[in-house]
């Protein structure tokens, strides 16, 4: 009948959310999900454009997938999200396997799609919308633990970081009507989900005008949120330091079950970087925003992003990145090594000057000075008792459980009684730089 669907993300947490709503958008229309490849008849690929190893990988895997479609001459293969935003259906002409390419704010049309697909035509639509947020899309959530959720309140990107993709593949920033917002996490809690993520580009940009010119402010959101129970946990990524406001982390401190834990991504640590990525703001300005946040919640984790080897990046701007490390201490860092996208800012008007060993070392300084002080921040936490939101059995032994703080920092200790999707009191007793070991106490 031809109807089974396979779907593989890769990328950021708002991808899996759009793999989740793809889902729930062709269920509707009698497709059945299924978890492999090779029992479908269409997969579906959605991908990620950020740098270009992300984009090799997804080429890698589109070229294995033609022994598949050999063995099973039914199999038709998509590309979604941003790889497919960003080439269009210049895809197609590259890869001859592929049979439709659909952009992020195009999903909707899968169903037609498909059925064209179905007939024997090849199809691209990579339409950008302005205002599509899936809002009355209730997601099909996937390889879910049925205790966390990701909740997609706003789309698109409009930026403009000088390296980044993200403004070309999504689209305009827009936001999520606060209503079905809230209702997507009430049902969710009511079917035994105990904590959600609120996702976004630049989440705390988030800013919603409803028909009578009513606003909706992102710290509003949260409290909205927030109230639907004590016993739901709130997170949101990511935001964008500039419109970290006291405000946000005033809410923030009012509420237990809103998560301390922030992702904040500084990108570099020199100030004559940051004006050259165009991220609007300054070193000091990002380090006023860390003591606002440390005056706050004083138990708050932070969270970051880097990029070492930018256009025209110095040694002494490479140190001031260490330095903002040393300063800020985070407890985890996503550390990446630049790379020239085609079409943005960067690639129009800055030369990609560093060469990829230098760019390796600096990587490399920034992950040994992170692993160190993640290591030294995980020491600090040894003796201290926190509540733990139980998630599953432990990857390395099933006699333990893992779940995490609200710190969001993971916790592994003895099972004993307790049962996922709890909370439970965990002491911690020893710890490695990416984990934290513990007891329950009773
Ligand atoms: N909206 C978020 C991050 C989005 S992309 C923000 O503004 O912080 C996730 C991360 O990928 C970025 O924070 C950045 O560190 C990294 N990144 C983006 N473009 C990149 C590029 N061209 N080369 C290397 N890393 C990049
Ligand atoms: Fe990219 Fe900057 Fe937008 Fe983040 S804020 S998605 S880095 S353009
Ligand atoms: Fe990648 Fe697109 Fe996310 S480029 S990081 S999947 S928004």
């Amino acid at each position: 009948m031809n109807n089974k669907i396979y779907i593989e993300s890769y990328g950021c947490q708002m991808n899996m959310a759009d793999s989740e709503v793809v889902c729930s958008i062709l269920q509707k229309e009698g497709y059945e999900v299924v978890d492999d490849a090779e029992l479908s008849d269409y997969v579906m690929i959605n991908t990620c454009a950020i740098r270009d190893n992300a984009e090799q990988r997804i080429r890698k895997r589109v070229r294995e997938l033609r022994a598949m479609q050999g063995r099973h001459p039914q199999l038709r293969i998509g590309i979604l999200g941003c790889m497919a935003e960003r080439l269009q259906s210049q895809l197609m002409a590259e890869e001859d396997n592929v049979s439709f390419v659909v952009g992020p704010d195009a999903y909707r049309r899968l169903p037609e799609i498909l059925r064209q697909v179905r007939e024997g035509a090849r199809t691209a639509d990579t339409e950008l919308s302005t205002t599509e947020t899936y809002a009355d899309i209730e997601p099909v959530r996937l390889h879910s633990n049925g205790i966390s959720a990701y909740i997609s309140i706003m789309r698109g990107c409009q930026n403009f970081c000088a390296y980044c993709v993200v403004p070309y593949t999504r689209g305009r920033e827009r936001s999520r009507d606060p209503q079905t917002i809230v209702g997507e996490a009430r049902t969710l809690f009511e079917r035994g989900y105990r904590e959600v993520t609120l996702l976004g580009q630049n989440v705390n940009s988030y800013r919603y005008k409803d028909t009578q010119g009513v606003e909706t402010s992102f710290p509003a959101l949260m409290e909205s949120v927030a109230r639907i129970s004590p016993l739901l946990r709130v997170r949101f990524a990511t935001s964008h330091p500039k419109d970290l406001s006291d405000e946000l982390l005033q809410v923030m401190a009012r509420y237990d079950n809103i998560c301390k834990y922030i992702h904040l991504p500084v990108q570099s640590g020199s100030s004559r970087m940051l004006k050259r990525m165009n991220r609007s703001y300054t070193r000091e300005w990002y380090l006023d925003r860390v003591d606002a946040i440390r005056r706050y919640l004083p138990d708050c984790s932070i969270t970051t992003d880097v990029i070492a080897g930018f256009c025209g990046e110095t040694e002494e701007d490479h140190q001031a990145t260490l330095d903002i490390f040393r300063r800020v201490r985070y407890d985890y860092a996503y550390m990446f090594k630049f790379s020239m996208r085609p079409n943005t800012f960067a690639h129009k008007h800055y030369v990609d000057d560093i060469d990829e060993q230098e760019k390796v070392r600096r990587l490399e300084e920034i992950i040994a000075l992170q692993g160190q002080i993640a290591l030294e921040n995980n020491k600090q936490e040894i003796g201290r008792t926190y509540e733990v939101l139980i998630e599953g059995t432990s990857h390395r032994s099933d006699k333990q459980f893992f779940g995490r703080n609200s710190q969001n920092k993971v916790i592994v200790f003895d099972r004993e009684d307790a049962q996922p999707g709890t909370y439970a009191m965990v002491k911690v007793t020893d710890c490695t730089a990416a984990t934290l070991k513990g007891v329950l106490v009773k």
